[in-house]
């Protein structure tokens, strides 16, 4: 049995990183509690504010912002941070080397239902300098580390630091990470999809395409049944494919034509991305390897096709014929 502290070790990881992991984790075991805790620790409902994206925040996302934003500044390492649920980026500890980005809270429309939610963070190298956005303005190729923790039947925690793909489980007597998967690898073919089918008329046409191949079966081009799946928050539906392999997709649509887009690049999709790739998936736009597009707003979105390398491809083969 390995305590994440143990398997940071093993990993030769700098004791910066190990020591900026470790912060990640405590946030993790922190809201964790809380989430199990419902009703009863008071955290279920709607804010009565909304975020830079429009949405209406729930109380457990401001919960767990104002937690990570908490513990983050309290680590001399992180010199910014920057959130779903902040405006603008945070400055922190002057002295430190690196930046996080993160999703408080993922899945927040699960919360009220009792539903799989979690938390999705990716650090990048600070460069010289004043944290401003044009700081954070970095592919994703240059996370240093990406991770999410699950809070579902048990809490979880997937990370990478471009060593393959690891998972914890934590210990809810010890409230310790404990390894249980030291390779994860996600299967390159597969027979399940995830997307969010209410969306299909303000698809584009190579994802209308490829879906209605899928949704053919036997009968269709494919030869072959495929079964749907969609748990509403992306830490879920990451982790079906993490564990048994899968394609996701958020595609572009038009259902509302200011935002094309609903997954965020920097603290969605990106870190997705990179413990999707490190497990042996892939993760594209559909056009173009998501870690290395070239970030120039903190907040914006992206198309999102990942999993099974060889069913990514074949979607990938759909919008290459336009
Ligand atoms: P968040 O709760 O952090 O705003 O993210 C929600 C995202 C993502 O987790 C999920 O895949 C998607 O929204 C669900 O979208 P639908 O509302 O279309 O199901
Ligand atoms: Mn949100
Ligand atoms: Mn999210
Ligand atoms: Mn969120």
């Amino acid at each position: 049995m390995q305590r994440l502290h143990e398997s940071l070790i093993q990993q030769g990881l700098t004791s910066e990183l190990q020591q900026l992991i470790l912060t990640l984790a405590e946030c993790g075991v922190e809201i964790s509690r809380l989430v199990r805790g419902g009703a009863l620790a008071g955290v279920l409902g709607v804010a009565e504010t909304e975020n830079v994206q429009g949405e209406t925040q729930k109380k457990l996302d401001i919960i767990a912002n104002d937690l990570i934003k908490q513990k983050l500044a309290a680590n001399p390492l992180v010199k910014g941070i920057a959130s779903e649920e902040e405006t603008e980026v945070v400055a922190a500890n002057g002295n430190g080397q690196y930046l996080v980005c993160f999703d408080p809270l993922d899945g927040s429309s699960n919360i009220d239902i009792n539903s799989l939610v979690g938390t999705i963070f990716s650090v990048l190298p600070a460069p010289e300098g004043e944290v401003n956005e044009q700081a954070f303005m970095q592919p994703g190729t240059r996370q240093n580390c990406a991770c999410y923790m699950l809070y579902g039947p048990a809490t979880v925690m997937a990370m990478t630091t471009g060593q393959g793909t690891r998972m914890y489980s934590l210990d809810p007597d010890s409230d310790e990470f404990i390894l249980v998967e030291e390779r994860v690898e996600v299967p390159a073919e597969t027979g399940e999809f995830a997307i969010n089918m209410s969306n299909q008329r303000f698809w584009q046409a190579p994802m209308q395409r490829y879906i209605a191949d899928l949704v053919q079966g036997k009968e269709g081009p494919r030869g072959r049944n495929f079964n749907m799946r969609w748990i509403a928050a992306m830490v879920g539906d990451v982790h079906r494919v993490l564990s048994r392999g899968g394609l996701f997709t958020y595609p572009q649509d038009t259902k509302n034509p200011t935002k094309p887009f609903k997954l965020r690049l920097m603290y969605e999709a990106n870190p997705m991305s990179f413990l999707v790739e490190q497990a042996g998936g892939k993760a594209s736009t559909g056009y173009e390897r998501i870690m290395e597009i070239q970030p120039d707003q903190i907040h914006q979105r992206v198309a999102v096709i990942l999993g099974s390398k060889d069913e990514v491809d074949t979607c990938l083969r759909y919008h290459s014929e336009g």
